[in-house]
């Protein structure tokens, strides 16, 4: 197997007055990501939900911080078709992932790019006030990256972005009838089994955001074998 696979990161920082998302930000973002991708988040199942319990699974990724980038901008909104990647390109992608933190706007928390896209604007836009101990509770827990970074290893949401019967080509995430919100109690079901409300990939609150599963894992993890989207990213 491939054993541990850790992932450097680029944090660029693009807002009027950079220093206002710190170091001190940027890195419990990172430890974020960490605890979530090992199994080391604090949150817990909700009651009841005993049939996930065995679901539960470390991805053995890991993050370091490679570098930050601090770019004082005035523009106040940056919308989703990657002009902050055009504007401030990122820095070996196919080695690094390339985070950029910055005002999206349209209420919008964070974006990403699947695997197998474009080097130029490949990499995860997020909220900078979704970062630990940024404004945008209840999304400011540091679990939108851990989300984001899901679909740049190739995940989908867990309800296939369609009805019941639209998959997200892993096993064992039941499947849902569409997004779940909020701190949902369990059961909540959808599509006659009880969604998987507190996985990463739903859209639930980031207090209530507990897992992702060994499909998920496979799925992610298969990226980085030889002839993966990101086998150059392991050198
Ligand atoms: N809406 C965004 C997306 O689909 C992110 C959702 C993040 N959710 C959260 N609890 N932080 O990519
Ligand atoms: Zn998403
Ligand atoms: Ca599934």
């Amino acid at each position: 197997g491939l054993g541990s696979i850790n992932i450097p990161v680029y944090v660029h920082i693009v807002l009027p007055d950079a220093n206002a998302v710190s170091n001190q930000q940027i890195s419990a973002q990172i430890a974020v990501l960490n605890d979530d991708f090992n199994t080391k988040n604090t949150n817990q199942l909700p009651s009841g939900a005993t049939d996930f319990i065995n679901d539960v699974t470390t991805t053995d990724i890991h993050f370091t911080l490679a570098g930050t980038y601090r770019y004082d901008d005035p523009k106040s909104s940056w919308g989703t078709n990657d002009a902050v990647k055009a504007a401030y390109p990122p820095t070996t992608p196919e080695t690094h992932l390339n985070i950029w933190v910055c005002n999206i706007g349209e209420g919008i928390l964070g974006y990403a790019q699947f695997p197998g896209g474009n080097l130029a604007t490949d990499g995860i836009v997020l909220l900078h006030e979704s970062l630990p101990g940024g404004k945008a509770a209840p999304y400011n827990e540091g679990r939108t990256a851990t989300h984001e970074v899901g679909h740049y290893l190739n995940l989908r949401h867990i309800w296939g972005d369609g009805r019941c019967r639209q998959d997200d080509f892993v096993e064992d995430t039941p499947s849902a009838g569409g997004a779940n919100y909020g701190c949902p109690t369990y059961p909540s079901v959808s599509c006659q089994t009880p969604d998987m409300t507190m996985n990463y990939m739903d859209y639930t609150d980031d207090a209530c955001m507990y897992m992702f599963t060994d499909g998920q894992t496979n799925r992610m993890r298969a990226i980085f074998t030889d002839g993966g989207s990101r086998a150059s990213m392991l050198g």
